[in-house]
């Protein structure tokens, strides 16, 4: 007896079919079927925000969703920043700013800045603080990783 369910879905605007677990989660989908590591897998409960992707064009914590939940969604991963193999201006900041030390948190950081920049287009510095809370950084790189979405967004990247 299998408990594995077949799923739909758009991965960076590409349409995937999967076969998952019923109770493997988006993040188990995302790295382990479909080689998509740039998505990290850190606290699993909801606290680091280093698994963050967007479904539907909204910011989620892909560890406390279940693949099953995002049949038929469209998501969004890190990769898909890059269109066609090419950094995005967000991106480039954080290259230009230092923002990433070890990298680890920096997937969940382009996505939950992206979404920010999305919403608001021009944030505040308390804006961006705010847009990040549910980010955290080991290396307590968030001066850096702050003055790149403020030039990601004032087109000052250098
Ligand atoms: S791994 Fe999902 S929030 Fe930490
Ligand atoms: S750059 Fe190391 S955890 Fe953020």
């Amino acid at each position: 007896m299998s408990d594995l369910v077949s799923i739909d879905l758009t991965v960076n605007g590409r349409p995937r079919s999967l076969e998952v677990a019923a109770h493997h989660t988006l993040l188990d989908a995302l790295r382990d079927d479909l080689g998509l590591t740039g998505t990290k897998e850190c606290c699993l409960v909801g606290e680091c925000g280093a698994c963050t992707v967007s479904i539907d064009g909204r910011i989620v914590d892909s560890c406390l969703v279940l693949a099953v939940e995002a049949d038929g969604c469209a998501v969004t991963t890190v990769e898909g920043l890059a269109a066609e193999g090419r950094l995005s201006r967000l991106q480039q900041a954080f290259l230009d700013y230092g923002a990433a030390q070890c990298g680890f948190c920096i997937p969940g950081q382009l996505m939950a800045a992206q979404d920010l920049l999305d919403r608001t287009p021009h944030p505040s510095v308390p804006e961006v603080q705010e847009g990040l809370a549910g980010n955290l950084c080991r290396c307590a790189g968030y001066e850096q990783i702050s003055e790149a979405v403020l030039a990601a967004a004032e087109g000052t990247v250098r």
